[in-house]
């Protein structure tokens, strides 16, 4: 058997598509959506991520404004960054891309962005908006962009048993809150470092999301024959047959292929649906300052 590949970059595309009404009014009434991009330190992956954002927003027609800063940089400079951004009404939405550098209090850096600009949807008014059952604001981009991949896919997951790998507050925990949601209906298993029998316990699920960060650590035989399988990981891998010195590899060994019935590929199915409904919510965050 072999999987139906979840294309996320022709969804993701689509959705970008499909925001270009909404860009036009809002031009019409001389308003141009504006997303400021803040990027501490020389991470080599978070640079890629960055253009990435940056490249859409060209796709879209949102004006976006990148932010450089030294990885040496302290908090009270980056919080006194954010606060001049939080105050300048031309910008719509602001996002510090993670990791930031040891040392800076990641959470503490979030909650300075305003509820209302953070289109990361990391901020604990937006988290917790989420936990009391109201996914109507500004979700988490990684798992809402899992959500519409599922829902454009048409995979039900009524009563259904799904299993996420990971409990980061950028992908696990979000994504837990929101397959268990009323209307969605899944009975969610969350695993994490410390989970016991994790390859019984996927052979189980119905639904694998692998957000370990984890070169190939789920193994195909863990994948229950059929189950759809969302891979988050995107990691580097040394590969001296490359030009880049590298291939990219998710948390998923590639035999689960054979196994699943439906997974997302590595690039090209998690990463493009997160960058997709970043751009959904930088509109989002613009129409609701002017409605
Ligand atoms: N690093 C990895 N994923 C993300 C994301 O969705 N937002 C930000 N800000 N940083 C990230």
């Amino acid at each position: 058997m072999s999987a139906t590949v979840l294309d996320g970059k022709k969804i993701g595309r689509m959705i970008e598509e499909q925001l270009h009404n909404q860009i036009i009014n809002l031009q019409s009434r001389d308003i141009f959506p504006h997303l400021a991009v803040v990027i501490v330190g020389d991470d080599p992956a978070s640079h890629v991520y960055v253009r990435n954002k940056e490249m859409a927003c060209e796709r879209c027609g949102i004006k976006s404004t990148r932010i450089d800063l030294d990885g040496e940089i302290s908090e009270e400079e980056i919080l006194a960054i954010i606060h001049k951004l939080n105050s300048d009404n031309s910008v719509h939405g602001i996002l510090v891309q993670s990791p930031l550098p040891e040392g800076i209090n990641e959470s503490m850096i979030t909650d300075a962005i305003l509820p209302e600009k953070d289109v990361d949807g990391f901020h604990k008014m937006n988290l917790g908006r989420l936990v009391q059952g109201d996914s109507s604001g500004l979700l988490p981009c990684t798992p809402a962009g899992i959500m519409k991949i599922l829902e454009l896919s048409n995979i039900d997951l009524s009563g259904k048993n799904a299993l996420v790998i990971g409990r980061s507050r950028i992908v696990g925990m979000p994504m837990s809150i929101l397959l268990a949601q009323r209307g969605i209906d899944a009975t969610v298993t969350i695993a994490h470092s410390r989970t016991k029998n994790l390859p019984d316990i996927c052979r189980e699920a119905d639904l694998v999301v692998a957000a370990i960060g984890r070169p190939e650590f789920v193994k195909s035989d863990w994948i229950k024959p059929g189950a759809t399988v969302i891979d988050v990981g995107i990691n580097r891998i040394q590969d001296s047959s490359r030009k880049s010195g590298y291939r990219l590899a998710g948390d998923v060994d590639s035999g689960a292929f054979n196994v699943a019935g439906h997974i997302t590929p590595v690039p090209g199915g998690v990463g493009p649906m997160t960058i997709a409904m970043l751009m959904t919510n930088t509109i989002k965050a613009t129409e609701s300052m002017f409605r």
